[in-house]
């Protein structure tokens, strides 16, 4: 690799924020700026950083794709609006869904997310005449992009985009030298909040790939309406990461003495140090009977709940 990891236990976050700043005020001058905030931790400190160096030559955008969980563009905006900085929604959904349609292959499904989430901030950059876009990649996308485990970085390139020709922008990446934890601490003196440096990990492509199979605005909204409660109910488990999934068979149930051929949704609930591996939580009857209750009370289209049990590997983390 072209550069070297700034490992954790070294890093100086203060001294590291007036690096960067000084550095994005030179590459980028008196020009303007876009970059696409997700509410992430990575985005959100990529974001931090270039307001301090830019200040309102800074457009931050909000993808609306959609596919984000329950209330996620409002609360993004609202937490970045209380820090004094304006974020600008941009609604795409029906881009998104019309890209995804008829998709079933979790990796094509992937690959035409990234490429409308691109080809949508493209657009906003070109409109704008804007000559720079940030991202908040770090060092573990780009081992694992060189590793062959992930796309995540130099994303346009792989996806056959040259970003300077078809957009006119330059990418810049102020934490590829820092791991998440790196980023973290750079975040809390930044004074982003707990609920932002404390996230539970979500995937990029959201919720279309906790939809097994096509992505339609029916099968999201049930999946939505799930992880809300899933996410409401185990909030104080401690665990990892904990999601639901929905299935791309129907079963069979029974709703009012009729049977009802209904949807199933999968509770998935993970210990995990970093992700590579994970083991199922152990949750008690209550908290699962809680769960299932919920579900299939709030959801009436959902007649079965099941919980995941096997680790990773060789399950993975999503469902896709
Ligand atoms: P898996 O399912 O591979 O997930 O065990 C490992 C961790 O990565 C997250 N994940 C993703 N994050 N884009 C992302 O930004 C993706 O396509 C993606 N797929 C999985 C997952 O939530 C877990 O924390």
């Amino acid at each position: 690799m072209e550069f070297k990891e700034i490992k954790t236990e070294e890093l100086n976050p203060e001294k590291f924020i007036e690096e960067k700043v000084n550095e994005i005020r030179e590459i980028v001058g008196d020009k303007e700026a876009l970059v696409a905030l997700s509410g992430g931790v990575d985005s959100s400190t990529t974001t931090m950083l270039a307001h301090r160096a830019l200040g309102d030559k800074l457009k931050i955008v909000f993808i609306d794709d959609g596919l984000m969980r329950e209330n996620e563009p409002e609360q993004v905006v609202s937490t970045f609006r209380k820090l004094g900085i304006h974020v600008e929604v941009v609604d795409a959904q029906e881009e998104f869904f019309a890209a995804l349609k008829g998709l079933t292959d979790p990796e094509h499904k992937r690959k035409l997310f990234r490429k409308t989430f691109y080809e949508v901030l493209g657009r906003v950059a070109k409109e704008s005449g804007i000559k720079f876009l940030f991202q908040g990649t770090n060092y573990t996308d780009i081992e694992e992009t060189v590793g062959g485990i992930k796309t995540q970085h130099n994303i346009l390139e792989q996806l056959g985009i040259d970003p300077k020709r078809e957009f006119g922008y330059q990418v810049i990446e102020p934490l590829k030298r820092l791991r998440k934890d790196g980023v973290k601490k750079v975040a809390k003196v930044l004074q982003l909040p707990k609920s932002i440096w404390n996230r539970m990990p979500f995937p990029g492509p959201a919720l279309a790939i906790r939809v097994i199979g096509e992505v339609t605005q029916e099968r999201v909204a049930i999946v939505r309406k799930a992880t809300a409660i899933v996410e409401e109910v185990l909030k104080h488990s401690g665990a990892f990461q904990y999601l639901a999934i929905l299935h791309e068979d129907r079963v069979t149930g029974i709703r009012e003495g009729k049977r009802e051929f209904g949807f199933q949704i999968e509770v998935r609930c993970w210990d995990s140090i970093d992700a590579t591996t994970a083991t199922p939580t152990k949750l008690d009857d209550e908290t699962e009977q809680k769960l299932v209750q919920r579900i299939i009370t709030e959801i009436p289209a959902v007649v079965s709940v099941i919980f995941h049990k096997t680790p990773k590997p060789p399950s993975t983390i999503e469902g896709e």
